[in-house]
């Protein structure tokens, strides 16, 4: 459907749990983490349950994502169930690929079309120092398990943090050459643990362009399957292909198609703005859909025009990026 700026609404990002295997330094702490109450969270059926809702006023994409989505129990369970939806035409999912490599054939038999991986360093310390634990070859081993199991477009999320990552944009960009692999790089933004964001480790993604156009010859930009927001552009005769997404320079709420669900129920139609509509007692108390599917039209309807990110993600908003699932 469209929102109230004329958008049309069909991506839904689904949060299926607000657990992490990893650390990540940008969002989450170390230590001191409230998760969400085990009644609190929505089961497998009744996030599905939401989703069919969500196909009945438009919603066509969907993406799992978390904290980390392989950490939940029978995820691939939750694929088989979207996958059954018949409006439903793309599934996919975010991960940090740690857990992925040895799911990844039931996820794909379950109805996985693509898969998104984050990372943000190929050398294993930096990467075990980034994610506070992390082993970089699952990582590795997972990605070569999507291109094994050609779970295409196969994208990778790469946080470019000046000073931590910038001396390794060439080797991401090498990878897109050698592979066929589309490179993600996002612009660092003030959300998630703010102990660890500065405006000096913000690398534009016009600078990051620069950089990679030092060596490679960037051909004209394009659009992939799902792109979102991110421009792509073939890198050089290689196989795949470097991507910008600029939330801090260039917002691109205009082109915005999505709407997000947190783990226990919350649709939220705009990542960086606070408003949230809660499912979970109409969901749980009546059989009939009706209420549900005007709960998600008025979201949609309210959906902010743009985000303010540049002015502060502000302390009182209350949620963190793996509350909200990126
Ligand atoms: N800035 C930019 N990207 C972020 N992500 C999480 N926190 C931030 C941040 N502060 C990224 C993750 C993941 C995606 C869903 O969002 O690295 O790839
Ligand atoms: Fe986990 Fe992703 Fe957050 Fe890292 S960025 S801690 S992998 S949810």
């Amino acid at each position: 459907m469209l929102d109230g700026q004329g958008r049309e609404i069909n991506y839904l990002r689904v949060s299926v749990t607000d657990r992490c295997n990893l650390r990540c330094q940008y969002c989450m702490p170390e230590t001191g983490i409230s998760y969400v109450g085990h009644n609190d969270i929505l089961s497998l059926e009744e996030i599905a349950h939401l989703v069919r809702v969500g196909a009945s006023i438009g919603i066509r994409k969907v993406r799992l994502t978390g904290g980390e989505p392989l950490v939940r129990r029978n995820i691939s369970q939750l694929v088989h169930y979207i996958n059954d939806i018949k409006e439903i035409d793309d599934i996919a999912i975010t991960t940090n690929g740690i857990l992925f490599a040895p799911l990844a054939e039931e996820l794909k038999a379950a109805g996985l079309k693509r898969v998104n991986f984050s990372l943000d360093s190929m050398v294993a310390e930096k990467y075990r120092f980034i994610t506070r634990s992390g082993d970089l070859s699952a990582v590795l081993n997972s990605i070569e398990k999507a291109l094994a199991l050609e779970l295409h477009p196969i994208k990778i999320n790469t946080v470019v943090i000046k000073g931590f990552n910038d001396n390794e944009i060439m080797d991401f960009a090498e990878l897109a050459c050698k592979y066929p692999l589309h490179i993600r790089f996002i612009e660092f933004m003030p959300i998630g643990d703010l102990l660890f964001w500065r405006r000096d480790r913000l690398m534009t993604s016009q600078e990051i362009k620069q950089r990679i156009e030092q060596e490679y010859v960037l051909e004209e930009s394009f659009k992939i399957e799902g792109s979102g927001p991110a421009n792509y552009y073939k890198i050089g005769g290689g196989m795949g292909s470097v991507g910008f997404i600029s939330p801090m320079s260039n917002h691109f709420c205009g082109r915005c198609n999505r709407i997000r669900m947190t783990a226990e129920g919350k649709l939220r139609a705009c990542l960086y703005e606070q408003g949230e509509t809660d499912l979970k007692p109409a969901l749980r108390r009546s059989t009939d859909d009706e209420e549900l599917k005007q709960l998600f039209m008025q979201t949609i309807f309210s959906k902010p025009k743009r985000h303010h990110m540049q002015s502060g993600w502000g302390e009182d908003n209350h949620r963190m990026m793996y509350q909200i699932g990126g």
